[in-house]
């Protein structure tokens, strides 16, 4: 396991894994879709993201739920957005 300290915008910004299975968002909610565009180049088809707190960032669900969003997504337990990377 890799822990990286500091702004997620500027460690998630180089070096990352080849692929990415998970990402799990529970930082800044105003930041998720932000930090979602610096990593999902890497998410494999079938990543798995889980954002906590969602209903707080309607920016992201709007992105995640759009048709032709590149990810299958739906709320998910008490306020957790669960979506899945598509082919
Ligand atoms: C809801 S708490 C996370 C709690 C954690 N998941 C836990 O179970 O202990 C949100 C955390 O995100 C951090 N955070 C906010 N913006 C951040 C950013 N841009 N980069 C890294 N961490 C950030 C905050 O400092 C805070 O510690």
């Amino acid at each position: 396991m890799e822990i990286r300290e500091g702004d997620a915008l500027e460690t998630l910004r180089s070096g990352l894994p080849e692929q990415i299975d998970i990402l799990l968002l529970d930082g800044a909610k105003s930041l998720y879709a932000d930090v979602l565009r610096l990593v999902e180049h890497r998410l494999r088809p079938g990543a798995l993201i889980i954002a906590d707190n969602a209903d707080y960032c309607p920016e992201y669900l709007a992105l995640m739920r759009k048709p032709d969003s590149g990810y299958l997504s739906l709320p998910f337990a008490d306020d957790v957005e669960l979506s899945m990377k598509c082919g």
